[in-house]
């Protein structure tokens, strides 16, 4: 079982999205994930996965109310999650050491969404996980304070799995991945790139991976799950006959 956080320091670059969709992506792969809400203040994971209101979250846990087994959800595509409170008032007497009820969860992979910034709940994130991803897009504004969060990570002797680099245009105004991998010291190992679908997949509520496998996002989240969990890559993925068959005359997006 290993316990994965994602942050990025500044807010908006693709955590949630990458957390849905990477979860989305090993759970395709036969793992057992749980995606736990991490973002306290403002926490969206349930509702990309269409169940905005939940009778227990992680706030009655962090406030020392309920079990963490009591939180856990299940997303009729299989995924488990653990979602945070849209009331504001379950702010109130959240204890942050609470969070490590998170221990007592059993699965493949635990994907816990970090908060933006560098503060309590960030760092929450930070103590409780294994390793880290680092979100980034490919812009200077959130490649520094990408830095700054590999550099807290760093003295709290975080190990720091790699970087996701998401919403890239390939275009000139976009930093190449080889100047980011040099500035931030720390390998690529997912793009995803700028793509509608994220919009429609967000809209119905579901993954990426299942709304639409082919797109050049859901391809890029498939690859991370892969590379993350060892796995070959979105060719591993079963394919139905007729999927096969249509493989053979459209190449699948690099
Ligand atoms: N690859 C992408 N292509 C297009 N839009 C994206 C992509 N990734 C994220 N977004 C959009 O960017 C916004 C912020 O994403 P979100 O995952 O909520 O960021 P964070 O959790 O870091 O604040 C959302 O509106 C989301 O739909
Ligand atoms: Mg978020």
């Amino acid at each position: 079982m290993k316990t994965i956080g994602l942050l990025s320091g500044k807010g908006g670059v693709g955590k949630t999205t990458s957390a849905v969709n990477l979860a989305a992506g090993l759970h395709s792969l036969g793992k057992q994930c749980i995606i736990i809400d991490g973002n306290v203040t403002t926490p969206n994971v349930a509702l990309h996965l269409g169940s905005p209101t939940n009778p227990i979250t992680l706030h009655h846990v962090l406030q020392g109310k309920n079990s963490i087994h009591e939180a856990l959800y299940r997303h009729p595509s299989g995924l488990y999650f653990i979602p945070g409170s849209l009331a504001l008032e379950d702010m109130d007497k959240i204890k942050f050491q609470n969070f490590k009820a998170i221990k007592q969860l059993k699965a493949d992979y635990i994907i816990l969404d970090g908060a933006a910034g560098l503060g309590k709940e960030a760092l929450a994130t930070l103590e409780h996980c294994d390793e880290l991803l680092i979100v980034t897009n490919p812009e200077l504004p959130a490649m520094t304070d990408a830095l700054k969060t590999i550099r807290i990570a760093e003295e709290l002797g975080k190990k720091i799995k790699g970087v996701i680099v998401t919403r890239t245009k390939k275009d000139k105004l976009d930093i190449s991945l080889r100047n980011i991998e040099a500035m931030l010291e720390k390998p690529v190992i997912g793009v995803i790139p700028e793509d509608p679908s994220i919009r429609e997949a967000l809209s119905l509520k579901e993954s990426i991976i299942y709304t639409h496998p082919r797109s050049n996002a859901a391809q890029g989240y498939l690859r991370l799950a892969a590379a993350i969990s060892g796995a070959q890559g979105p060719e591993d993925i079963k394919l139905s006959w007729i999927d096969k068959f249509f493989k053979v005359f459209k190449r699948v997006p690099q």
